[in-house]
């Protein structure tokens, strides 16, 4: 097995992902969407680890902000996150294995726990969320 090297690379895992995500009955909801607002979403998506791996500079940033929108019309808890991790690490050591493979998994982690500790004291502070 070889490691993430191009676009082209971002691009399956990603997809691979998101064909995980749609088989799963708790995270398919939150996707559902018109076709153009979720391959609007996918190009954001290649963009975000693209330019995380290769420094393209094709994301212009925003990542809080969209799970924070998000999350005011559809909680998204521990759980979620959990289940979200757990298909990107499956997709991730299904595909490839090396140092950006290891470096995709290592940084959603983080950003996981990082936007799950964010949303989970919004919810605490609204009573109504
Ligand atoms: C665990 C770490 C996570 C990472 C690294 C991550 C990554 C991303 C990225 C890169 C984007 C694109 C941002 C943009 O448009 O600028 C995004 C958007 C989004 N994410 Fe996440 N995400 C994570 C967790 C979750 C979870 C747990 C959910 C919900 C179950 C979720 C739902 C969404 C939604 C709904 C969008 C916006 C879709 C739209 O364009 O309308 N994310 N995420």
């Amino acid at each position: 097995m070889r490691d993430i090297e191009s676009r082209e690379d971002v691009k399956l895992l990603v997809d691979t992902f998101y064909s995980y995500v749609h088989q799963d009955e708790k995270m398919a909801p939150v996707f559902k969407m018109p076709k153009e607002q979720f391959e609007r979403h996918l190009e954001r998506t290649y963009n975000f680890w693209d330019n995380w791996l290769f420094r393209t500079g094709s994301y212009q940033g925003g990542l809080m902000w969209a799970h924070i929108e998000k999350n005011m019309s559809y909680p998204i808890t521990t759980e979620l996150f959990e289940r979200w991790l757990a298909h990107w690490f499956r997709s991730a050591d299904e595909l490839f294995k090396g140092e950006n493979t290891e470096i995709l998994k290592s940084k959603a982690l983080e950003l996981g726990q990082i936007m799950n500790a964010k949303l989970s004291s919004m919810r605490s502070a609204s009573p109504n969320s």
